[in-house]
């Protein structure tokens, strides 16, 4: 029978389709977003740049419904058996994804919004600006948006090492794989 909502051992189906669809989203989106970073001026770089901001607003739209199914509705699968300091740091790197999950498309907003943009959300529902433009703080806040997807790059990337570590060197032990894996979970 397919669980929508956490059991004892599960995320639950929905929570899933959330994590690996954001998952998906966020490969795209700091792709694309480095690929910016090296790009010159060009027509091709404003259409990778709607694209960008398109789903930019997707991913902060589906971790918003994420954190609301995740705790007001959702059940969480219970941590047994597994030592405190994989719990407390697992903890702390999906505490911190989460934060710049929701920060950095805020943040790129107001950027968009200092360089006189306009910002949609999911490409229909436009944003009305709430400051000036502001060329002078332009060149600070594409800094720290760019620093801030690298964070998130480094910390996705450890949260990934963690993952495939449980999976593959200790058999997932703990049953970390399989509450957030689709299928019949046999590991
Ligand atoms: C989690 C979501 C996001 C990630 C990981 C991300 C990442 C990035 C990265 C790495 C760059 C390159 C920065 C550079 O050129 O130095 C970039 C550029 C940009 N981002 Fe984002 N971004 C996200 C969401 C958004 C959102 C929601 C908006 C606005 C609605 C946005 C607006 C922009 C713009 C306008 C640029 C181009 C800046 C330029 O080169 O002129 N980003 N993004
Ligand atoms: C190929 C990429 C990925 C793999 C293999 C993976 C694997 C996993 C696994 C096995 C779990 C269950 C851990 C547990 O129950 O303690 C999990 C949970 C989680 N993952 Fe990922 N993950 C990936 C990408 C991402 C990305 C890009 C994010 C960024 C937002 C993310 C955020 C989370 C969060 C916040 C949780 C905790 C459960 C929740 O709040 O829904 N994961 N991941």
């Amino acid at each position: 029978m397919v669980e929508f909502k956490g059991t004892k051992s599960s995320w639950g189906l929905v929570a899933k389709l959330f994590h690996w669809s954001l998952a998906l989203l966020l490969f795209w989106q700091v792709a694309t977003g480095i690929s910016l970073h090296n790009m010159e001026f060009s027509p091709l770089k404003m259409g990778f740049i709607i694209s960008h901001k398109f789903f930019g607003t997707l991913v902060f739209s589906l971790v918003v419904l994420r954190l609301m199914w995740k705790y007001i509705f959702n059940s969480h699968p219970k941590y047994e058996n597994i030592p405190l300091f994989h719990k407390l740091v697992s903890n702390l790197v999906h505490f911190l994804l989460y934060g710049l999950v929701i920060f950095i498309p805020i943040q790129g907003t107001y950027m968009t919004w200092l360089e006189g943009g306009d910002v949609h959300l999911l490409g229909l529902i436009k944003i009305p600006s709430l400051i000036e433009e502001n060329f002078i703080l332009y060149p600070q806040a594409l800094a720290i948006h760019y620093y801030s997807a690298l964070l998130l790059t480094a910390l996705f990337s450890l949260h990934i090492v963690a993952a495939l570590y449980h999976r593959f060197f200790i058999n997932d032990k703990y049953g970390v794989w399989k509450r957030m894996a689709f299928g019949r979970n046999k590991v």
